[in-house]
């Protein structure tokens, strides 16, 4: 591990890391168990994952735990990952402070049963003061609800004369999607565990420059130094934006201009 972190090149940390957690159902089946356990495992790896991190300089963490379809799995599967998340959520909190993590989160909040939404707050107003990586959960989100979301916003402040539809671009645009308060809001890294290459209705907009990793490992399975590896990989990455790499080579600023 060692080697490992120190062929990451310190001033090339994503800023954003974003990551689809699949495989915990897959994992417990293999094993036997119940895909609950499997979901109990996956929380595990979040700890994990959460401590290198920050460890390393990331800024902004966002785990897909729980997509709008989810709420379509039998009623036992998603009260169980309720459950897990609230109960998580509050045990972890005094590491989370301890550690300078600020917990927040994208979705629907108030599609969330009330026990988890206590759970959640509490934890959210206990790290509110905290400046270090920003743990940034998705919960009852999709990227298609989001973008919605936004362009009910937009309508609406259109309508009472906020704002002119002439002004209405990409800045405008994604500063009323539910990723606006993160530090940085487009990922550069979409790692995904488990093995399909898909996107899943995560992030939609903003993942439009991300680079991507793919483990074929499922999430309880997910190691420390796999993170760091697909950093590594995202180190040697040349981010074009849809230029030359000519052009990348002899601009200073790697910001998108929207
Ligand atoms: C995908 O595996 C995983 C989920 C839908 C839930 C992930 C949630 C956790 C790991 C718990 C999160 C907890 C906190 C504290 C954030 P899957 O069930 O789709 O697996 P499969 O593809 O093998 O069926």
């Amino acid at each position: 591990m060692e080697q490992l972190l120190e062929s990451i090149d310190p001033g090339k940390v994503p800023a954003h890391v974003a990551i689809i957690m699949d495989g915990n159902g897959r994992w417990a089946k293999a094993r036997g168990l119940d895909r609950s356990e499997g979901h109990v495992e996956g929380v595990n790896t979040v700890r994990r994952i959460t401590e290198i991190a920050s460890e390393i300089g990331v800024k902004c963490l966002t785990l897909y735990a729980f997509s709008t379809e989810n709420w379509n799995r039998p009623q036992t599967e998603v009260d169980a990952l309720m459950h897990l998340i609230g109960i998580a959520i509050e045990r972890e909190t005094p590491d989370l402070i301890k550690n300078n993590v600020r917990l927040t989160m994208i979705g629907d909040f108030g599609r969330m049963p009330e026990d988890a939404r206590r759970r959640l707050q509490g934890c959210f107003d206990a790290t509110a003061h905290c400046t270090g990586l920003v743990l940034n959960l998705a919960l009852s989100y999709s990227g298609r609800w989001d973008i919605v979301e936004a362009a009910r916003r937009l309508a609406s402040e259109a309508a009472s004369g906020s704002l002119s539809p002439a002004d209405i671009d990409q800045v405008a645009f994604a500063a009323r999607l539910s990723t606006a308060h993160l530090p940085a809001q487009d990922p550069d890294l979409l790692i995904r565990t488990g093995g399909d290459f898909r996107v899943s209705n995560f992030l939609l907009w903003e993942i439009a420059y991300s680079e991507i990793e793919v483990f074929d490992k499922f999430w309880p399975d997910f190691s420390k130094e796999d993170f760091v590896r697909a950093v590594a990989a995202f180190q040697k990455r040349e981010r074009r934006y849809g230029m030359t790499s000519e052009q990348v080579g002899s601009s200073p600023s790697r910001d998108i201009q929207l």
